[in-house]
């Protein structure tokens, strides 16, 4: 005899058992199904309640009870926060850009951060929250750097400009890994238009991480390792 069988010989009950046992095993089943079956009706009743509510004020649905409802609320505070401050940085940093190409690229990031600040903003009234700005010591820090990282480079040079594409590459890796973890959960939470909102903001933040590798590689870099 093979294990398997052995194994199956020991669990398996008598036929003595098997009448005293199984009926009440699944006497509890059966009032259990119903019991749950009951709720089950009872909560799509309210959550298709609390859809026509969310479809009539043009929101997703919000279980607003949930751990993670909070904790995704949470981040887009936080990342509205960083991107009021993104957009400040950028509008000083782009005069401080040495070549053309540069300034260009983050003037268009400028432009780009103001919609995305306007989506964030639609994002909390699909949810039906107040758009709030919870502080966000990490891009305080990582603005602080660049900031650091500019002043340490003579001004007019295209060390400037490798210093300033380093700097915004931290930012945009630091917008890249919120926004990914952001659209998962908006995904995971059923809030699909919310996610295809956030997905939109991270396609715009890897392209500029992309433009700026493009920019520093194709001549920033070269240029200022002649000065
Ligand atoms: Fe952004
Ligand atoms: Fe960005």
């Amino acid at each position: 005899m093979n294990q398997k069988d052995k194994n199956s010989e020991k669990t398996a009950p008598s036929k003595s058992e098997e009448s005293t046992i199984i009926p009440v095993e699944e006497n509890k089943a059966v009032a259990g199904k119903k019991q749950q079956s009951a709720n089950e009706t009872n909560d799509s009743a309210q959550e298709t309640d609390k859809q026509t509510d969310a479809k009539q004020n043009g929101m997703e649905k919000n279980n607003s009870h949930s751990e993670l409802e909070k904790f995704f609320l949470d981040a887009l505070q936080d990342i509205y926060y960083a991107e009021g401050k993104i957009e400040e940085s950028l509008a000083k940093i782009k005069q401080k850009a040495t070549s053309e190409e540069l300034q260009e690229a983050i003037e268009d990031h400028e432009l780009v951060t103001k919609k995305q600040i306007l989506r964030l903003e639609k994002v909390f009234k699909l949810l039906g929250e107040e758009a709030k700005k919870k502080k966000c010591d990490a891009i305080d820090g990582i603005l602080k750097e660049v900031d650091e990282m500019v002043k340490s480079t003579k001004d007019g040079s295209m060390t400037r400009d490798v210093a300033i594409i380093i700097g915004s590459q931290k930012v945009e890796h630091y917008e890249i890994a919120t926004y990914g973890g952001l659209v998962q959960i908006a995904i995971t939470l059923g809030h699909e238009k919310v996610a295809d909102l956030l997905e939109t903001t991270l396609d715009e933040e890897e392209e500029t991480d992309y433009l700026l590798t493009e920019i520093a590689e194709e001549h920033v870099n070269f240029e200022a390792a002649e000065e």
